[in-house]
């Protein structure tokens, strides 16, 4: 059946990448020269460079950016002959060295096992794959807050991490692999000068997103709706009335994830309605209805730390290994969230409690073991409706922004 109102429903998904980049577009050309400069010069690839939010802000194309940077680099590579593969790690879901080192093999595709070898074992391999098939890499640390402030990453292994040919040459001594970090916010540079001062003092490029601005989500909006609506199903002033809304100029949280997402929902209801044209109404619904159905974020700013810790350590679970986990995992994470946040685990008790309340206000589910597992556990999953990279996301922003205050 094809849709009146849709021309390419993909257009909207979360995944979905449009080709070019009309709103920071410029950011992302710099950041690309400045590593292209270094494949070209051929005398080793080992820039380490940094992109970073507002407080707080997520939705404000720093992933976009850090993506449309690999996809940049891939082509300026292949226009000159070079071998080159970009790599995507979130550190949401890989915290600790061991996670990072095997994101990065299976996207290399690399055949060693991770398990059971060390990390500078790990490294060796995939220096000398890049030496044998002389490929150059840039290896994406999205969220690289999370992997600096956790206690299972010690400055040694970020030092190993950020600086390999220290610690393992090349045969040919030529350097193959960069970095670009993605981090949510600016607090990660004192953070990063306190644990890891010499990679901080050699930070290439520092990018600061801002929250956008009605007129960025605008055209954000319009090049949505061109690729994604059929002609003549849509109007401008309805994509005006979604950008003012969203617009960090105007008030709003100026996240370009919240603006898409609300101009598919009023698409949406007018398809449901079997309209032909998306209305004015349908654009209010949609408004009101994605500041109810996104991140529960009022709940959140209502929990105490430690549950949100919990929350967070639920999410974390579900990035790591999706549907259901055990109270005994949860726990585990938790307590590691925990160090991680400054916080003292609370005892068995008082978690359990706080699972309750959880599971009442509904931002957890609970449910007891079936079949295929010793003994009866109760298992924690996030509800299917809540996104985990999003709630982690929104969690981390409340929590560093508590450890802050406590801090001053
Ligand atoms: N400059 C842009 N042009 C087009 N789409 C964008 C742009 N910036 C963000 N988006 C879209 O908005 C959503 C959120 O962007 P993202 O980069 O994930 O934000 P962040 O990483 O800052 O949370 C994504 O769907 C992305 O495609
Ligand atoms: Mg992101």
């Amino acid at each position: 059946m094809s849709s009146r109102i849709f021309r390419d429903r993909m257009v909207f998904d979360e995944s979905y990448k449009p080709r070019k980049l009309l709103v920071r577009g410029e950011e992302a050309s710099m950041i690309i020269s400045r590593y292209a400069t270094r494949l070209q010069e051929y005398s080793g690839f080992t820039d380490v460079s940094l992109i970073y939010g507002s407080i707080g802000r997520v939705g404000i194309g720093k992933t976009t950016v850090a993506w449309h940077v690999g996809r940049g680099l891939s082509e300026f590579a292949k226009s000159r002959g070079v071998n080159f593969k970009p790599v995507y790690v979130n550190a949401f879901g890989a915290p600790t060295l061991h996670q990072v080192l095997s994101v990065i093999v299976d996207q290399l595709g690399l055949n060693v096992s991770v398990r059971g070898s060390s990390p500078i074992e790990v490294l060796k391999a995939i220096v000398d794959y890049l030496y044998i098939k002389d490929t150059f890499s840039l290896v994406v640390i999205d969220e690289f807050q999370s992997l600096l402030l956790s206690p299972k990453m010690s400055d040694d292994d970020l030092y190993t991490l950020l600086r390999v040919y220290e610690e393992v040459p090349s045969k040919d001594e030529l350097n193959r692999m960069s970095f670009l970090l993605v981090a949510s916010d600016f607090r990660v540079m004192p953070y990063m000068r306190e644990r890891i001062p010499q990679i901080e003092s050699q930070i290439g490029f520092r990018v600061h997103l801002k929250p956008y601005t009605s007129e960025e989500l605008k055209t954000i909006l319009v090049q949505r709706a061109e690729e994604g609506l059929t002609p003549g199903s849509w109007d401008e002033y309805l994509l005006d009335m979604i950008s003012e809304y969203f617009g960090d100029d105007k008030g709003g949280d100026g996240s370009a994830r919240k603006a898409i997402l609300t101009l598919r929902t009023a698409a949406e209801l007018a398809e449901a309605e079997e309209q032909n044209t998306i209305r004015e109404e349908h654009v209010r619904r949609a408004i009101s209805e994605s500041a109810l159905a996104y991140i529960p974020l009022g709940d959140l700013r209502n929990l105490s730390t430690h549950e949100l810790i919990i929350v967070a350590a639920v999410a974390a679970e579900t990035m790591e290994k999706g549907g259901w986990t055990t109270t005994g995992d949860l726990r585990k994470k938790y307590e590691e969230l925990s160090i991680f946040y400054g916080e003292e685990p609370r005892g068995h008790t008082q978690f359990h409690a706080y699972l309750k309340n959880l599971t009442t206000i509904g931002l957890i589910e609970a449910r007891l073991s079936g079949k295929g597992m010793r003994g009866k556990t109760t298992l924690i999953r996030l509800p299917p409706e809540i996104p985990a990279e999003r709630i982690r996301e929104a969690v981390d922003s409340i929590l560093l922004d508590r450890v802050n205050q406590q801090r001053r």
